[in-house]
């Protein structure tokens, strides 16, 4: 376990009350921090993201999952997918959440519910919009601000496009055939149906126009292909030591 990287004053524990704030549910850090860890899928994002953010003691925000819940109010909705005016207007009426790493559409948990083969199928067209990427981006955002400004925030886009100015970048890579493994071993699937379905998927997220998957300048690359989960953590960890 390392040392806290950001460090608190007895001061710096409470927020300024502003309006709807009744109380606290992260300590607000002295400085304020934010981690972006961009990448494809089945590089670990997400558990070494939750990992480190709690090594951290920071808030995690995993952007995926809003991006999956707008999906799910699209098919709820009924509306044609490739009709950029009915997803934007499903998109722009229905709230979305994340507390305590459960994700919330219009106030009810739906975090099983994104992760099924028809959101991941489909969300990609849906968040390949740049209409609906423009709300998201400021929900990210203001869902930072509402945390105290520090966070360690998981994505696609996060250190090129949400957070361009963030203090620490991470990049996840692994080869495909190991992320395709990881993921089969995850669902339990057939590796070589998952590796399709994945490839699918990052050729369409690597290739969009609006906010397409790259390296953001100045972030951190790391293979996860070869490294133990433990490793991973541990080197985010002391990238942002190294840098506070
Ligand atoms: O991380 P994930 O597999 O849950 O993300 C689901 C999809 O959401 C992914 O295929 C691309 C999209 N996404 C995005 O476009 N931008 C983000 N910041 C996060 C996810």
């Amino acid at each position: 376990m390392f040392a806290p990287i950001v460090r608190r004053t007895p001061q710096s524990r409470t927020n300024p009350p502003g309006p709807g704030f009744t109380h606290l549910r992260y300590p607000v850090p002295s400085v304020m921090l934010i981690v972006t860890i961009d990448g494809p899928s089945g590089t670990g994002k997400s558990t070494v993201s939750k990992a480190a953010a709690t090594a951290m003691s920071l808030p995690y925000l995993d952007t995926g999952a809003f991006y999956r819940a707008a999906t799910l109010a699209v098919i709820r909705s009924q509306v044609d997918p490739s009709d950029a005016a009915s997803v934007l207007s499903v998109v722009s009426e229905a709230t979305f959440d994340q507390r305590d790493g459960i994700t919330y559409l219009d106030g009810e948990e739906v975090s099983e519910e994104i992760r099924t083969d028809r959101i991941t199928r489909a969300v990609s067209e849906v968040s390949a919009y740049p209409v609906v990427r423009q709300r998201l981006v400021e929900l990210q955002r203001s869902w930072v601000d509402q945390v105290g400004g520090s966070a360690v925030v998981e994505g696609r886009d996060i250190g090129s496009v949400v957070f361009p100015a963030a203090q620490v970048k991470v990049y996840l890579d692994a080869r495909p055939e190991v992320r395709a493994a990881r993921r089969a071993a995850q669902a339990g699937e057939d590796p070589t149906e998952t590796s399709v379905d994945l490839l699918r998927r990052d050729q369409a997220d690597s290739t969009r126009s609006a906010s397409p998957l790259i390296v953001p300048s100045g972030a951190h690359v790391i293979d996860t292909s070869d490294l133990t989960f433990e490793e991973v953590v541990d080197t985010v960890v002391r990238l942002v030591d190294s840098k506070s």
